[in-house]
């Protein structure tokens, strides 16, 4: 990896902010900007409807970015569904099964909210019960066993979480979820960024990610399995997702049609296929090693100086370093980092409440990292963490 050449591809670095808030937000490289650019300047017209040519264009350009993300997850192009966002993707999946009183959802300990509220509503509207798995360290594979009945429907994970970068034993609990009967949907959101998924391998029934945490405008994708997807009803409902209407019936479309409802946010659909070539481009082992290579150097130079929240290997979290100073408030520490030597970090409880509630946390401090990060960047990092440690 060139990280000299990708970071003049990154035009905001150039104002001296060391980024470390791509868990949240990745930045937007040159070419994904000018594709965005190039939808507003030159065919900013509707997809999927309109006979003249600009309109033709704009669909020709989002039926290849289908195309573009099917492959880069190994699914069929019918099976990507566009969201606004991970969230949005949960919740369609929520909403079009729909529960039933009774009928259990198994989620983990360490869940965002984004797939945390959706099951909690269709506990509270509908009767389904919740199941949490403990995951701190590791997952509870042999909790998560236990609470497997033929009572489960569904088993909503998050694959790679955002609070410290633990992942979960993937392959394990879809095989023991499939054994059992019990759909699986995988929140995606910290996982498709930095690791090559192959969704039909992997067997997940659904798998939300977003296009913002891997260099892509703000969207979503929804991947389904194409079976699931024909059997269920759509969530938000109107334009393009009827073959036909009266005024008492209508005739919902095929899949992916029947969940784009509405005018769709077009340059984000089409700039995400220009982030994943750029991704693919430089590639995904190659960024997966570079950021654990950073997460290392700062795992051995920080530890014992903060808590830091997960295990102690960097390898087992990936690009985010999650920590605490003392009781210290993380929100002074990030405003502290902020600006001593503008240094983006995200703090507080990032989403899961529920888990910090559970370890009686306020929060924690978390600097999440990408192919732009450089080892210069981590190590000032390092050295104004230090200087809060000593201070207080
Ligand atoms: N999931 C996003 C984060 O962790 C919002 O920052």
């Amino acid at each position: 990896m060139n990280l000299e050449e990708i970071r003049k591809d990154f035009p905001v670095l150039e104002k001296g902010i060391i980024y470390l808030d791509s868990a949240c937000m990745s930045l937007r490289p040159l070419p994904v900007i000018n594709k965005i650019r190039e939808y507003y300047e030159q065919y900013p017209a509707c997809g999927g409807r309109s006979q003249y040519s600009l309109g033709k264009k704009v669909t020709e350009e989002v039926e290849k970015s289908r195309k573009e993300i099917a492959e880069f997850i190994s699914a069929k192009e019918k099976e990507i569904i566009f969201t606004k966002n991970t969230t949005e993707g949960i919740n369609l999946v929520a909403h079009s099964l729909g529960f039933r009183p009774g009928e259990e959802i198994i989620i983990s300990g360490k869940e965002h909210n984004s797939n945390l509220l959706p099951w909690l509503k269709q506990k509270e509207e509908h009767g389904a019960i919740l199941q949490v798995i403990p995951f701190d360290q590791e997952f509870n594979l042999e909790e998560f066993q236990k609470k497997l009945s033929r009572k489960t429907r569904l088993v909503s994970v998050v694959y790679t979480s955002n609070l410290d970068g633990t992942s979960i034993p993937i392959n394990e609990v879809i095989k023991l979820a499939h054994e059992n009967g019990s759909l699986v949907l995988l929140d995606g959101a910290q996982a498709v960024p930095h690791q090559k998924i192959n969704a039909k391998k992997m067997g997940a029934d659904f798998l939300a990610f977003s296009g913002h945490k891997m260099l892509g405008p703000s969207s979503g994708v929804l991947y389904g399995r194409e079976e699931l997807l024909r059997q269920m009803k759509p969530f938000i409902v109107g334009g393009g997702t009827v073959k036909d209407s009266h005024y008492h019936s209508a005739e919902w479309d095929e899949s992916p049609a029947k969940f784009e409802a509405g005018l769709q946010d077009y340059a984000g659909v089409i700039g995400l296929a220009e982030a994943i070539k750029y991704l693919k481009k430089i590639g995904l082992d190659e960024i997966h090693e570079h950021e654990i290579l950073l997460n290392k150097m700062m795992t051995e130079r920080l530890s014992g100086k903060v808590k830091l929240l997960g295990p102690l290997a960097a390898e087992k979290r990936g690009g985010i370093f999650s920590f605490n100073i003392k009781e210290l408030d993380p929100h002074l520490i990030a405003g502290v980092l902020d600006k001593s030597k503008k240094i983006a970090v995200r703090s507080g409880a990032h989403c899961v409440h529920s888990w910090f509630n559970q370890h009686h946390l306020k929060g924690s401090v978390r600097a999440s990292f990408y192919l732009y990060n450089t080892m210069e960047e981590a190590k000032i990092f390092c050295e104004e963490v230090e200087k809060i440690a000593q201070h207080f």
